[in-house]
């Protein structure tokens, strides 16, 4: 979480860092700041608590021409929400912005006395005393002693006080992408902040001392070895990170959904079969798997679950799906047969990337379904499969969540032919119906209106229910989160057939209940547990299949997908609860895109 960049070059960097820190926002909004380093008149530091906006009012009257300084945006882990805990912190001659988390400030606090300088409660600061402590005029010396001592993750950017327009950067787990430019340095957390400078840039390798000055980027490894970092290409613009046009990310990243998957299969589909050869990935990890096991968090978790009904039904391969932050503690049951899926967005999360070092100790191949190109999950898998949403700016996710879901759909299909358990035809009749997918999502989006009354009816509800079975019931999850994360209401997703066993109790008069019943092998199930509920009292919105029509003894509303086999209606159904969530936020005036206690990627633990 939170957002760093850093920039040094022949312009004022104030107003520089604070555009930055606004493509950075995601990461984290609680508070933020800036400092720059003018060699005439030291550094000028400024904070504030709050969104972005707060910190440039605040800054907007200060005039300082300085070339050089860093920034950040915070999601608070140690200490509150203050302007004393907010980024950068200054002790004597040196000045930093920090993202991760130092697991033994506590015990550094300590051992070197610490404590009575200390001005706010953040492990950071404890970084920036021990590197003023040792700090003799070598910024390289001090950095490596001072990196030494941490335990943790860290993405750090440095200024010393002595070192005009210079930025010494270093990190460890937590990301930080760098690029030099005709005029300048600049690094930060991630592309959004870099490429209204460059399209060229490369990923920080960890442990390595950066030193950005006007001039570019010195790269040194831990034993002093100058080191040419790998150059990639971002291959969109800045224009796919703004709203274009659209009130909230949110509402434009629901509507891009046909076209990131069209993005994301076509260029996989060879003579209308999948094909993972460009990718690089070996068929062998398919031909000899006993098992799958996919590990994720949140709504790339949701993506697997549904990957799981199809695999499991399909293929009759058992698949189970993990909470990344669960698998670390738990000594999960894998070996060398076991095929592990990862599936992340940001390609960041602590939780999944640790979850994946665990698996690939145990010998399992570990397949990873990523959005963001060189992240370090997609660096420390055996083979990646991107997905190609483009940016995915709101904190909600929605179209990587298709995208990703798309993905498990081809690995499946893959799957299925190299093991012989699908024919040559079956497979071409699937991809088919995946590349029709989109179609389904665009129809729906377009008959969003409707979608915007329930809204209207569930926005001062203090309780929402979502229902649904097999594959409807990982909907419902998916669709819980949704609406719990950016609405604020309290949701939860049951397996139809489960509220009976207790939490039918909650039903009463007018509570809202969403059910979900696409598919047509358990609808009459679904329809007999939503008349349970409807019966109590509630006020039941029907999602289904069209042509599927029922009357106010079953429903109060019903909205419906296009109509397609049960396994693809998940795509239009995606886009039904997606915007129910959004308008839900919207209708109650919530910040959509930047919901409460959040952020988009999440480093910590
Ligand atoms: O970047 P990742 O896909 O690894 O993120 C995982 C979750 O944090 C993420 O899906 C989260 O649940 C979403 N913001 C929910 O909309």
């Amino acid at each position: 979480m939170c957002g760093i960049i850093g920039y040094t070059g022949d312009q004022p960097a104030k107003d520089i860092l604070i555009n930055g820190l606004k493509q950075l926002e995601y990461r984290g909004y609680d508070s933020a700041g800036v400092a720059v380093l003018d060699p005439d008149t030291g550094v000028f530091l400024k904070k504030k608590t709050g969104k972005v906006e707060e910190l440039e009012k605040a800054a907007a009257s200060e005039e300082t021409k300085a070339t050089c300084g860093i920034g950040h945006t915070r999601w608070a882990t140690h200490g509150g929400v203050t302007e004393e805990n907010a980024h950068p912190h200054s002790q004597g001659s040196v000045t930093i912005c920090h993202n991760g988390i130092i697991e033994n400030y506590k015990e550094l606090t300590t051992e070197y006395g610490l404590k009575n300088i200390l001005k706010s409660e953040t492990d950071t600061e404890v970084v920036a005393a021990l590197l003023d402590k040792f700090y003799e005029g070598d910024p390289y010396k001090t950095i490596k002693k001072v990196v030494d001592l941490l335990a943790g993750s860290f993405a750090l950017c440095i200024l010393f006080d002595d070192q005009p327009g210079k930025i010494f950067a270093i990190r460890n787990v937590s990301p930080m992408v760098a690029a030099a430019f005709d005029g300048g340095s600049i690094i930060a957390s991630d592309l959004t902040a870099v490429i209204n400078f460059s399209k060229k840039y490369f990923v920080v390798p960890e442990y390595h001392i950066l030193t950005l000055s006007e001039s570019g980027i010195a790269v040194q490894d831990l034993k002093g070895r100058a080191v040419e970092p790998e150059i990639l290409e971002v291959n969109w613009d800045i224009t796919s990170a703004q709203k274009g046009g659209f009130p909230h990310y949110m509402l434009k990243e629901i509507n891009e959904q046909p076209a990131a998957l069209e993005r994301t299969i076509a260029p996989r589909i060879h003579d209308g079969l999948p094909s993972f050869e460009d990718d690089g990935i070996d068929d062998d990890i398919f031909k000899n798997l006993s098992n799958i096991v996919i590990v994720a968090c949140g709504t790339a978790m949701h993506a697997g679950m549904v990957g799981k009904s199809l695999i499991e039904a399909k293929l009759r391969i058992p698949v189970t799906v993990e909470i990344a932050s669960e698998f670390r503690y738990k000594d999960p049951i894998i070996d060398e047969r076991t095929l592990t899926i990862v599936v992340s967005q940001s390609g960041e999360t602590i939780d999944t990337l640790e979850a994946l070092k665990i698996s690939k100790s145990k010998g399992s191949k570990v397949l990873s379904i990523v959005n963001v190109k060189g992240s370090t999950i997609a660096r420390e898998s055996d083979y990646v499969l991107y997905t190609h949403a483009g940016p995915e700016i709101a904190v909600a996710s929605t179209k990587a969540y298709t995208v990703q879901i798309s993905a498990m759909y081809l690995i499946a299909a893959r799957l299925g032919l190299v093991k012989g358990i699908l024919s040559e035809d079956e497979v071409r009749e699937f991809i088919t119906k995946l590349s029709n997918a989109g179609e389904l999502m665009t129809r729906t989006i377009e008959a969003s209106d409707e979608i915007r009354h329930v809204a209207n009816h569930i926005k001062n509800a203090p309780d929402v229910f979502y229902i649904g079975r097999g594959i409807d019931y990982t909907m419902s999850l998916e669709a819980s989160l949704k609406l719990k994360e950016i609405s604020y209401i309290h949701c939860e997703a049951y397996a139809a057939g489960e509220l009976k066993h207790g939490t039918i109790a909650l039903i009463a008069e007018q509570v809202p209940v969403i059910a979900i019943a696409t598919d047509e092998s358990v609808y009459a199930k679904v329809i007999s547990n939503v008349r349970e509920v409807k019966s109590r009292g509630a006020y039941v919105i029907l999602i289904s299949q069209e042509g599927k029509v029922e009357n106010s003894e079953v429903c109060d509303k019903q909205i419906c997908i296009p109509k397609t086999d049960s396994e693809f209606g998940v795509f239009a159904t995606a886009v039904i609860l997606q915007l129910i969530a959004y308008y839900t936020s919207d209708a109650k005036g919530l910040d959509v895109d930047k919901p409460r206690n959040l952020a988009k990627s999440v480093t910590v633990e």
